[in-house]
């Protein structure tokens, strides 16, 4: 009996990511059905992995989550009635793969009576006979020499299923797994999978999606009223409900062009001075009205009247917390920020603004290249891209003046992290040229790339001549002036 594992859940088994394994299978080294992974191929392309070692992984792990900002580890446990629930069905599991081993233990027994029968019966095939019984029960008698790594990893696997289940979005095919007592809707934002959803609390009915299988658990009650047709339909607010089991739902992935502008009264959290001439701007949203966007958007932001606009610094999973990195120059607005703003100062954020969003389907190797603060939409966009595992590899050139960067810990954290992340200082007192010849140098042929490079307009520029002349397809190019 074969047991086929998705390509999802295998990478978190061993601890790779998914376009890691995809590699494996374009290069024909890893082989699927119908995108599934069977046991024993697993065990042949992952020979020295330890199933019940999972230090390396869970190391990855702990760096993403600092990397990412504040994670709530009080959620890491689901909750005990959902608990309860996957362990009833994995029960469930468990007992119809036991009665069918009755069923099979009896098959054997009975067919070994038949062959003592047919050996009594026909004394010329009795040695036959009698030689394949003995075959037969040798073949059960002993452990095949993958049993114990086997065994090992659906023992993994099955923890796994318990404290994680799996959301794949229809038509689209995006996937992410639901972990602790997260709701469909954190999960799928922490997995960087823009799904359609407005107050986050139940209210709106904004993130009503459609249950196509699976079995979910209502965790927060909702005021907003599902109509029996809705009901008949199996529909559900992801902001309310946690799966229980792997879950199909079938709901619409957002673009850029996809949200709506909102206007939200945010609080000053704090205004942390980097250096002399920058500022990282910390903003709450209320409980009730979190901010929708893409990683890589600005937003405008009013403080009694004096206005800005800035990139976001921060990941759309970093649940209320907005960062801008704001420079000191003399526009009124910067020049407040570093004067006058103080923590508890309300700010009034419109947005989301622009399209410098990563393409979420895209598998290509991506290069990130930042000119100063153009680090900020730069950072939001590659927590994104690690949030969906699905780049090939990451390269980050970041140029400034100041030496070693302001979150240059950051970035080397993400190249600790990741095997397929790459990182790169250089300085802005080598100029453009230099530093667009210092790029290139690492990659002969862009055809493959995918290139998103914020700052000056006369370096972007540069950058984006030189990209197309060594085979960077337009639409590889993904550009965005930093002011
Ligand atoms: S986002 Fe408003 S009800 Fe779920």
């Amino acid at each position: 009996m074969s047991h086929y594992l998705p390509l999802s859940r295998v990478a978190r088994l061993v601890g790779e990511s998914r376009s890691a394994l995809q590699r494996l299978i374009r290069a024909g080294e890893l082989t699927t059905f119908d995108g599934q992974i069977e046991l024993d191929e697993l065990l042949r392309v992952f020979p020295d992995v330890k199933w019940q070692d999972d230090g390396e992984y869970e190391h990855v792990e702990e760096i993403k989550r600092k990397a990412f900002g504040k994670r709530v580890y009080e959620r890491a446990l689901p909750d005990k009635e959902v608990l309860a629930e996957r362990l009833f069905e994995l029960g469930k599991e468990f007992a119809a793969a036991k009665s069918l081993l009755i069923h099979y233990d009896r098959v054997f027994g009975w067919l070994e009576e038949r062959l003592v029968g047919f050996a009594e019966d026909d004394p010329g095939s009795a040695d036959a006979l009698m030689a394949i019984r003995i075959w037969l029960r040798r073949q059960l008698d002993e452990a095949p020499q993958e049993a114990e790594r086997g065994k090992a990893l659906l023992a993994e696997e099955s923890v796994m299923r318990v404290m994680s289940v799996r959301v794949v979005v229809q038509p689209s095919g995006h996937e992410f797994f639901v972990e602790g007592n997260d709701t469909i809707l954190e999960a799928a934002l922490r997995a960087g999978i823009s799904l359609n959803y407005g107050c986050s609390n139940g209210n709106c009915g904004d993130c009503k999606v459609k249950l196509v299988s699976g079995q979910v658990r209502k965790v927060h009650p909702h005021d907003y009223v599902l109509k029996e047709t809705d009901k008949v339909a199996g529909a559900i607010l992801m902001c309310s409900y946690t799966a229980v089991t792997d879950i199909v739902i079938e709901a619409n992935v957002s673009g850029a062009g996809d949200i709506p502008e909102q206007t939200i009264p945010t609080r000053v959290k704090a205004v942390e001075f980097i250096d002399d001439k920058l500022a990282a701007l910390h903003l709450t949203t209320p409980r009730s009205q979190r901010l929708r966007f893409l990683a890589g958007q600005r937003v405008s932001l009013n403080v009694a009247g004096l206005e800005g606009e800035y990139a976001i610094a921060s990941c759309p999973c970093e649940d209320r917390h907005i960062e801008l990195h704001i420079r000191r120059d003399n526009r009124p607005f910067s020049r407040m920020v570093f004067e006058d703003l103080r923590k508890e100062a309300p700010v009034t954020l419109t947005g989301p603004l622009g399209r410098f969003v990563i393409q979420m389907d895209s598998r290509r190797p991506t290069l990130f290249v930042a000119w100063d603060d153009g680090f900020a939409p730069i950072k939001s966009l590659i927590q994104h891209a690690m949030s969906l595992e699905v780049a090939e590899s990451m390269d980050l050139y970041w140029i400034s003046e100041a030496l070693p960067h302001y979150q240059d810990n950051l970035c080397r954290s993400w190249t600790d992290a990741l095997d397929n992340f790459r990182y790169r200082a250089l300085s802005a007192a080598d100029g453009a040229d230099a530093n667009v010849a210092a790029i290139l140098a690492d990659h002969a042929d862009l055809g493959h790339f995918d290139l998103y490079a914020a700052g000056p307009a006369d370096f972007l520029d540069k950058l984006k001549q030189a990209a197309f002349a060594r085979g960077l397809s337009p639409l590889g190019w993904h550009g965005e002036i930093v002011l």
